[in-house]
């Protein structure tokens, strides 16, 4: 026996190795300990431990150097006092989204390096001050989407002083009492979900200061329950705390007085997440913040339910506002919604307008001579097309003269000579943002402001890049188009984006000798899913040619066992005859000349019958002996034609065998055992030629001799053209009994001559 090579032998270990690591860690990173604990060990070099959507029921066996666990969305239902035991380093933990009904009071007691905690999305229907009493480091904490109804008492984050974020609340938070917040007295964001508040005692937030941005959702209070949203309002408005309130549906002028407590602080920043407010409340909150400094106002995912008739607010004072961001707006009924003409008073202030995605396809150009003061538009990923571009940009050299950066990034534009000419009339433009549009091609050159800085066109469908880039450019994005190479000159270019082109060589760099930055990278090496056919090339076309082959093979055999090969050759056989035939049938018509008949009949028989037909059909048709009896027309003489004697010598078979029986009046098949077994390719083409030029008339100029009894059954079904030719012609049988010969060769001969005998 050989021994076996290295190769083998590493090959043998690799093999060994895979089936002990299936043994003991299912390739999820799942697996069991002895004590019937699962673990998760699915941490990466910083020890960051991703164990989430692992089915887990319990908290798993983690290793307990882990500085991040992220167990969000299994099932575990309960955490133990000592499940989390020993995880003394632990920064982050991650619950959230496992129906988490009961944590044990001491379940979190050995974190004491825990920065962040995200309890959200459970089924934790009374919270617990004990699980956070040893928790010194926490500065994140959240709350959010669990079944309580109120905080509860002792004061929960009591010993929380490095708390800065915190998230509390759901839909079943009814109650906010003084206290609830004790100890938490400084933080960079708050949210709190209180759809459903019915009580809320004056203060309960009012301690906590300096505050970041507040997130509030008061759906219930504000509908319903007026004095608990002002309450709620009153305590965290400060002038330099950014107000975002979520879910709230305005409609009355009623609806939108909480908001005056807001306005008595003075708030500068406000912002709405999924609003949706009707005309009447829109003046309503422009008449309370009359005079009020709000420089920043946003809303995000809102439902306008009016027509957009703001004018009745025109008296209010709104020149600190400054920045005015919307995304995801929705009209209701579009086709009434007013123009913005008059909203002048509040326009004319602006200096930054964002419009994103909202389905805009035009901004009319009298609203765009409203904007005097606007230097920042952001249109991006709405509808506006190279023809309401123009209207938009109006096209004189006064509207928005003060704009510096444009942005229409996703929107369906086509040409980039259309959106150049338009923004060199905006003299202080500075960054032009036109990135996934559907620009194609580059005009040879452009006009652009003198001004313009930064372009981005990245996304789009370039191919190739021309003079028409401007050289006053400082930052160039054209990631992600279809470019094979760039050679413009950009003399001040300092950032260029080249990132996910289809480069195959690096830009010369003497082209920009300003260049400080240049991103061409693909993906990360490791994140690149190459195919198998990049990869292993030659081990794929191995592969590929061997199934091939194989395929091949498989294909050739069962093409063999039906017989394909054999049809093959037959069409083309008869489709090269029939050629022929139609050449020698032209050749005729153009001579004008008749086929030349020149044979009785013609004989197709196999090699093995030749015996008969050379002893007996010949002598007996070709020379009548006097012997026979009967009229001397009946005994006249018949010629026949034989492949063996009358075939042109070389010429192809086939073409002989075509003008044979072009030549002959009839054809005579004899029939044999034989034939099935041996001879069949012959037979059936002469069978076939005998199809091609009698096809209907089959029947009358073919004559079958059997030499031996022979049902239509005998015969191969792929033969279905003898079959057919069995079922619809009379057969003469050879008889083995002398006397009854003459009988059969009367009438083989009244067959051969048929016709003749009818004249
Ligand atoms: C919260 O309020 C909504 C209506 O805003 C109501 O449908 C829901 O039942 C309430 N949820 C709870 C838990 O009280
Ligand atoms: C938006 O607010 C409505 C209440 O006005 C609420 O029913 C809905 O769930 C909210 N949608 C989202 C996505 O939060
Ligand atoms: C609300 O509007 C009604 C008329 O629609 C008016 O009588 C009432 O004074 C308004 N209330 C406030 C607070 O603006
Ligand atoms: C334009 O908008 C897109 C998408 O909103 C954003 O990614 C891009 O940074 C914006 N460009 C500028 C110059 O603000
Ligand atoms: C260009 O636009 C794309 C898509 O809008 C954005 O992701 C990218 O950051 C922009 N490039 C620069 C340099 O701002």
């Amino acid at each position: 026996m050989r021994r076996p090579t290295s190769c083998q032998l590493a090959l043998l270990l690799l093999f060994l190795n895979l089936c002990r690591g299936q043994g003991s860690d299912s390739g999820d990173g799942r697996s069991d300990s002895g004590d019937g604990r699962s673990s998760c060990h699915r941490c990466d070099s910083h020890l960051s431990c991703n164990c989430s959507h692992g089915g887990f029921t319990h908290i798993p066996v983690v290793t307990d150097r882990a500085l991040t666990i992220d167990l969000s969305c299994n099932a575990i239902a309960t955490v133990m006092d000592d499940d989390l035991m020993g995880h003394t380093r632990l920064r982050a933990l991650d619950l959230h989204g496992n129906g988490l009904a009961a944590i044990q009071p001491s379940a979190f007691d050995s974190l004491w390096s825990l920065e962040e905690l995200d309890l959200s999305d459970n089924q934790l229907a009374a919270l617990n001050y004990r699980w956070f009493r040893k928790l010194e480091a926490l500065q994140q904490l959240n709350l959010l989407s669990n079944p309580y109804s109120c905080l509860g008492s002792p004061p929960l984050f009591q010993g929380l002083i490095q708390l800065r974020r915190l998230a509390f609340g759901g839909p079943a938070l009814e109650e906010l009492r003084r206290g609830d917040l004790s100890g938490v007295t400084q933080l960079e964001e708050l949210t709190v979900h209180a759809n459903n508040l019915t009580r809320y005692e004056s203060g309960t937030l009012a301690d906590i200061w300096p505050l970041g941005r507040v997130t509030l959702s008061l759906h219930g209070p504000f509908l319903t329950n007026m004095p608990v949203a002002s309450a709620v309002l009153g305590d965290v408005s400060y002038p330099e705390t950014p107000i975002t309130l979520e879910d709230l549906h305005l409609i009355g002028n009623w609806s939108v007085q909480p908001l005056r407590e807001s306005a008595r602080k003075r708030i500068r920043h406000l912002s709405f997440r999924n609003l949706s407010v009707s005309d009447e409340a829109v003046v309503s909150l422009l008449v309370v913040v009359d005079g009020v400094p709000i420089t920043y106002l946003s809303v995000d995912g809102i439902t306008l339910t009016g027509e957009g008739r703001w004018e009745k607010a025109s008296y209010t004072d709104q020149r600190s506002i400054d920045e005015f961001f919307a995304q995801d707006v929705v009209v209701l009924d579009v086709f009434k919604f007013f123009s913005l003409l008059d909203l002048k008073f509040l326009l004319q202030y602006l200096r930054r307008v964002s419009v994103i995605n909202s389905k805009v396809f035009v901004m009319p150009c009298i609203t765009s001579k409203l904007l005097v003061n606007l230097q920042y538009l952001d249109l991006s990923d709405n509808l506006l097309t190279d023809l309401t571009l123009v209207e938009t940009l109006c096209g004189d050299h006064e509207t928005l003269k003060e704009l510096r950066v444009l942005n229409i990034s996703g929107n369906p534009l086509k040409s980039l000579s259309t959106v150049s000419r338009l923004v060199t009339k905006l003299s202080k433009l500075t960054h032009l943002d036109v990135s996934r549009t559907g620009y194609i091609s580059m005009p040879p050159s452009c006009p652009w402001p003198s001004t313009l800085r930064h372009l981005n066109i990245s996304g789009a469908k370039l191919t190739t890049t021309t003079p028409c880039l401007p050289a006053t450019l400082e930052v160039l994005d054209l990631s992600n188009n279809n470019l094979r190479g760039f050679t413009q000159h950009l003399p001040v270019l300092r950032e260029l984006h080249l990132s996910g082109n289809k480069f195959l060589s690096l830009p010369p760099g003497q082209l920009f000798p300003n260049l400080q930055t240049l991103t061409i990278h693909g993906e990360p090496v490791g994140r690149v899913h190459l195919s198998i056919v990049t990869c292993h090339r030659v081990l794929f076309v191995s592969v590929s040619c061997g199934l091939v082959l194989v395929v091949g093979v498989l294909l050739g055999v069962f093409l063999w066992r039906l017989h394909a090969f054999w049809y093959l050759k037959m069409t083309w056989a008869w489709l090269k005859a029939k050629h022929s035939s139609r050449c020698r049938q032209r050749h005729r018509v153009i001579e004008g000349s008749e086929a030349l008949l020149s044979f009785d009949a013609f004989v197709s028989y196999s090699e093995r019958d030749a015996g008969w037909v050379e002893n007996f059909l010949v002598p007996e048709l070709e020379e009548p002996s006097e012997s026979d009896s009967g009229d001397p027309r009946t005994l006249r003489s018949l010629t026949l034609c034989l492949h063996k004697r009358d075939f042109l010598p070389g010429h192809w078979i086939v073409d002989n065998i075509m003008s044979a029986m072009e030549r002959s009046r009839r054809t005579v098949f004899i029939l044999s055992e034989n034939f099935v077994q041996s001879d069949w390719c012959r037979y059936e083409l002469d069978f076939s030629h005998f199809w091609l030029f009698d096809g209907h008339a089959g029947g009358e100029a073919a004559i079958l001799v059997l030499l031996e009894p022979l049902s239509k059954d005998d015969v191969p079904k792929r033969f279905y053209k003898l079959r057919k030719l069995m079922s619809s012609t009379t057969y003469l049988e050879w008889p083995r009994e002398e006397e009854r010969r003459p009988e059969f060769w009367r009438s083989l001969r009244k067959a051969l001559r048929g016709g003749d005998e009818d004249d």
